[in-house]
């Protein structure tokens, strides 16, 4: 195979006429009087690469096999195209077919299919434009979270999925064993971990930050980016089992640096796919949500609002919507609430601030007013909340006096209090769910469509 082969990306801005060889896989043919056009596809971008076979120019027998899905190469003439709808086109003279794909079978021929079939294939979905377009775009996002922590020299750091302590402090971990499930070892009734893989009871992570924390208090500046686990029950459309979290921390910061830095990393995305995913955003927008561009044009140019949660609560309550869940100080914002503040009261990205202690995670730093944590929610009309972060308690006592109100054991968060014990700096950090950022630059409606292969209660094919 020439190791010097083009991606159609590239075919698509040559120069032609030039000699070409085209590898991919079809996505459509048609036959007309005396010629037959192939529309080709190799992931590098979202159009396909017309290829022009003049009859008689391929041997009948070999162009019957070129079937939608099947993987080809043709070599030919790349020219300018006589048609519209594209600039150049390829005049194929030779074919190969490496694998063919019987139109009996192949499940990915049938036009306008359902997302939800398309699930059932979610090996076979990203040949297709939708899928295609969904893991560019993942990909760039995914780059661009590097450059962005790159250019401003946080360090990048690989924390460990299995872990021993909840990072959340909200119990919903998946747990990891090599016991015997059918013959448990026990003493005194409880099972026996001291004989399990790791000597103790382990996990796999909800989030990286208690690990990237250390780190912070060493390198001042650090972000994390990997899968995290959640064992929560929820069915809905934004929620997954595995998700991909992006998880800076910075010493020497308080909640003011966190959400400045938030807010500039969500302009960064955004900016970084409208200049790099065009041809992907336009797909999104024409055929899923009709105001994806606008709405990235609109983050990307105007500033957030930023307001407590105490004051998150008076506008809800004022709004004389009915919503199904009941508000009032203390109730956790629910997804109709989060919509309400960013869609219909202030129309683009909101930080909420200062939520009472009782409905967030144990590290938050406490206020003087000792009902509120220095917490902040990024919430995203059509998503909710996107980023959740936080100031974090530094001060040992405090931070142990909360553990036990919320009666967490000491023993598997001991090397978390020490980072208060020697050298705490001042520090803060948040988590931006990848999987959630997706949803909001593609208009996706459902998780399970912006993940390759997604893990949800009841399901973990492929
Ligand atoms: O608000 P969360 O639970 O915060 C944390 O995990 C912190 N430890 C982050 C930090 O401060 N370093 O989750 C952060 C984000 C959410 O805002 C959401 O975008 C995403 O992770 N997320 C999920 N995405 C998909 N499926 C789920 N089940 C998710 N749970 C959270
Ligand atoms: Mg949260």
């Amino acid at each position: 195979m020439d190791y010097r082969r083009s991606y159609i990306r590239d075919l698509l801005a040559s120069e032609p006429p030039m000699k070409a060889s085209a590898y991919g896989w079809v996505k459509t043919r048609r036959d007309s009087k005396g010629v037959s056009f192939v529309q080709l596809n190799d992931g590098s971008c979202f159009a396909d690469l017309q290829v022009v076979i003049q009859e008689g120019a391929i041997p009948e027998s070999e162009l019957r096999r070129v079937t939608t899905g099947a993987c080809v190469r043709f070599d030919g003439m790349l020219v300018q195209s006589p048609a519209s709808g594209q600039a150049v086109e390829l005049q194929a003279t030779t074919l190969e077919v490496y694998g063919d794909a019987d139109p009996a079978s192949y499940p990915m021929q049938k036009k306008g299919a359902s997302f939800e079939f398309l699930r059932e294939i979610a090996h076979l979905r990203v040949r297709g434009n939708t899928f295609g377009a969904v893991f560019r775009v993942r990909n760039e996002l995914s780059w661009a979270t590097h450059k962005f922590f790159k250019d401003r020299g946080f360090m990048y750091v690989h924390t460990p999925i299995i872990s021993a302590s909840d990072a959340e402090g909200a119990g919903a971990m998946f747990q990891v064993t090599t016991l015997d499930l059918e013959n448990v070892p026990r003493v005194d009734g409880k099972v026996d971990y001291s004989q399990d893989f790791f000597g103790r009871q382990a996990f796999l992570t909800v989030s990286g930050q208690l690990n990237v924390e250390a780190f912070a208090q060493a390198f001042t500046n650090v972000y994390t980016f990997g899968p995290t686990f959640r064992a929560e029950n929820s069915n809905t459309p934004r929620h997954l089992a595995e998700f991909w979290m992006i998880e800076p921390e910075q010493a020497f910061c308080d909640i003011t640096g966190n959400m400045n830095l938030a807010e500039d990393f969500l302009k960064y995305l955004v900016s970084h796919v409208l200049d790099h995913c065009r041809a992907d955003l336009e797909f999104f927008n024409q055929r899923i949500e009709p105001t994806v561009l606008e709405t990235l044009h609109h983050v990307a140019e105007s500033p957030f609002e930023r307001i407590t949660y105490t004051d998150a609560i008076k506008l809800l309550e004022a709004s004389g919507e009915p919503f199904e869940f009941p508000v009032f100080w203390g109730c956790d914002l629910q997804s109709e609430h989060e919509r309400y503040l960013t869609e219909k009261k202030i129309g683009r990205p909101v930080i909420v601030t200062d939520y009472p202690k009782e409905i967030k995670a144990f590290y938050m730093k406490l206020n003087d007013d000792e009902r509120t944590v220095r917490a902040m929610d990024v919430l995203a009309p059509r998503i909710g909340e996107i980023i959740g972060g936080s100031q974090r308690e530094e001060r040992y006592d405090v931070l142990v006096s909360r553990m036990k109100e919320l009666s967490l054991p000491e023993e598997p968060y001991s090397w978390y209090l020490d980072l208060r014990k020697y050298g705490a700096a001042p520090h803060s950090g948040f988590g931006l769910g990848l999987e959630r950022m997706m949803m909001y630059v593609t208009g996706m409606k459902n998780i399970r469509d912006v993940i390759p292969f997604y893990r949800v209660p009841g399901s973990a094919e492929f």
